[in-house]
């Protein structure tokens, strides 16, 4: 079994809390602690990737995402903490008062190139493009897929259940509740506890794609990452449970419910 190098950025590990909410207990693994500025789960992926990226000593990363992505935010703060400059392909307008993540981005120097949805269907070819361009100012590059979820990149979520197991006797939880967006959360986890023996459900909330597309994709990662790394897994399939019905009022918008939610646990109103 291959096990990559990290790079140590995130502050992990994060708090495991009992909770309750509308007279139901439950526990809550606080990733969204993982670091003021970096916070969230993105940063654990990017441990692994910007370490890929220092070995390949390149002088951009890029990554992609909507305007307002935290998986994009995560990316530029960390790789300028480190002095490798970002490029973001963003779908969404170029705004002139830049808030939120937008603001951050901007604050560390990112280079941004805003598509429409239509061009951001082709975003891997204006990605390749831009890296022939600075291929031929001898630039090196290294592209970040969306979320962080590569073979790699989900290796921040197969430890993540390591830190768990060390927290808490995961034998005794029917399972792990979480967004799944990109499904690098969901991937890792899924070869985190085959990797542990452990088998426990992954309810997962799917923020944007079908429960089909989505199993796939999750599917799909975890196979690649159990391929690329020699760990001769057996993935237990069945406990991807993925609901799609969450959403009704669509993508990044904020349906009052979401609202009340939030004023009990700070969580970000797009991947609760
Ligand atoms: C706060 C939060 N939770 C969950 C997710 C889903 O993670 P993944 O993209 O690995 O499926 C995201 C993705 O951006 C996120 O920002």
């Amino acid at each position: 079994m291959k096990t990559p190098n990290k790079i140590n950025l995130a502050n992990i590990p994060t708090p495991f809390l009992k909770t309750q909410f509308n007279g139901s207990k439950f526990f809550i693994k606080r990733d969204d602690y993982t670091g003021v500025e970096l916070s969230g789960n993105k940063i654990r992926k990017l441990e692994y990737l910007l370490w890929e990226a220092k070995k390949q000593k390149v002088d951009y990363v890029f990554t992609r995402g909507g305007d307002q992505s935290n998986h994009a935010r995560a990316t530029c703060i960390a790789a300028s903490s480190l002095g490798i400059k970002s490029k973001l392909f963003l779908w969404g307008n170029e705004n002139q008062n830049p808030d939120g993540n937008l603001f951050l981005d901007k604050l560390t120097g990112a280079d941004i190139k805003f598509l429409t949805k239509k061009e951001y269907h082709s975003v891997d070819d204006y990605m390749l493009e831009e890296q022939n361009i600075l291929k031929k100012k001898k630039l090196k590059s290294y592209i970040i897929p969306s979320g962080g979820s590569s073979p790699l990149g989900i290796w921040g979520y197969i430890n993540f259940i390591k830190e768990l197991s060390q927290q808490t006797d995961l034998t005794k939880f029917s399972g792990i509740l979480s967004a799944t967006g990109s499904g690098g959360t969901a991937a890792g986890m899924l070869v985190g506890q085959a990797l542990l023996n452990l088998n426990f459900k992954l309810f997962l909330v799917s923020v944007i794609e079908s429960k089909e597309i989505m199993r796939e994709e999750i599917i799909f990662l975890a196979e690649k990452c159990n391929y690329e790394f020699g760990l001769k897994l057996k993935l237990n399939y069945n406990n991807l449970e993925i609901f799609d019905t969450f959403s009704e009022e669509g993508y990044k918008n904020i349906a009052p419910k979401k609202i009340e939610v939030i004023k009990n646990f700070l969580l970000s109103p797009v991947f609760y």
